[in-house]
């Protein structure tokens, strides 16, 4: 195949796995609704994932009010939606490694509803700038500009990311603030670049940290020579987990029950402890009491502009 026809192949999985999460972020604003279940929209949003013909790239993200990430359901998990909750669903679907990673945020509380837009303005403001050659943290004074005008703060320890084939978070952070609080390096987007942008913003202090639980999960080791156990184990997992980041969900299957769930657990937390995995804590706002919304697109970098793949 020749590099022409090849970039165009590339192109193509992109674009469709772009179509695939817009159609799931769709189904999404349909079911997700107070006294709605947490586990079963995460189940039903991944399902239609794999039934359009992509894979979930990570497990769906169901991140309420406080928390701003990385909150996905665990196996019958019995968590609903509040009647006043701001709900973060942010999906990744790939086609042959190929990632895209969107987010919206479906509010309920009517005093979050500024909040709720003023990250998708942020987003969309930091979108019309991107071109090859325009500094990442451009981006970043943008996404602060727009939510500090507004009275609210951009979480500023959360970023989006460069995306390459496999690879979620590849190495490129796209800063959600200006010059003047973390040390900012100076990438520019480089053309065929894909990268996401997710903006955050709260009415708390702008800073998320890691709180109690972890849900979400990736094999980052294979085992060493002799321990039959995990090999065993990692075995078991990778056909259904593969490299990207998984929930215990994606090997459950309701015909296992409460033992079946309670075994899957166990099997994951053995793996955490030898280190062969790693968690991803969920991420809350330093205030408990705050709110957090988001959006997100991935897009590829052109030369004067970008293609959003998730819009
Ligand atoms: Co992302």
């Amino acid at each position: 195949m020749s590099a022409k026809s090849k970039a165009k192949e590339v192109l193509e999985k992109y674009r469709r796995a772009g179509e695939i999460s817009i159609e799931t972020l769709k189904l999404a604003k349909k079911i997700v609704k107070p006294g709605a279940n947490a586990y079963k929209i995460a189940q039903q949003l991944e399902n239609f994932i794999r039934e359009q013909g992509a894979k979930p790239a990570f497990p769906v993200n169901f991140s309420i009010t406080n928390e701003a990430a990385h909150y996905s359901p665990e196996i019958l998990d019995t968590r609903t939606v509040g009647k006043e909750d701001t709900i973060k669903i942010d999906l990744g679907a790939h086609i042959d490694g190929y990632i895209v990673d969107t987010a919206i945020t479906i509010n309920f509380n009517k005093n979050a509803q500024e909040l709720t837009e003023i990250s998708k303005e942020a987003l969309d403001k930091a979108m019309e700038v991107v071109k090859a050659g325009v500094s990442v943290n451009d981006v970043g004074a943008i996404v602060e500009k727009t939510i500090t005008s507004a009275g609210f703060q951009p979480v500023r320890n959360l970023s989006g990311h460069q995306i390459k084939r496999h690879v979620l978070h590849a190495g490129v952070s796209i800063p959600n603030h200006g010059p003047g609080h973390f040390k900012l390096k100076n990438h520019k987007f480089q053309k065929g670049g894909v990268y996401a942008i997710e903006p955050f913003a709260t009415d708390g202090f702008g800073e998320i940290m890691n709180g109690k639980r972890t849900n979400i999960f990736r094999i980052v080791k294979k085992p060493n020579k002799g321990d039959i156990e995990k090999a065993k184990l990692i075995k078991k997992f990778l056909p259904h987990v593969g490299v990207l980041p998984f929930s215990p969900r994606f090997l459950f299957d309701e015909k296992m029950g409460k033992e079946g769930a309670a075994q899957i657990n166990k099997e994951v937390r053995t793996l955490l402890r030898s280190g062969h995995v790693m968690g991803y804590p969920v991420l809350v706002e330093v205030n408990p009491d705050a709110n957090v919304s988001q959006h997100e697109h991935t897009l590829i970098v052109k030369e004067n502009s970008c293609e959003i793949l998730t819009k």
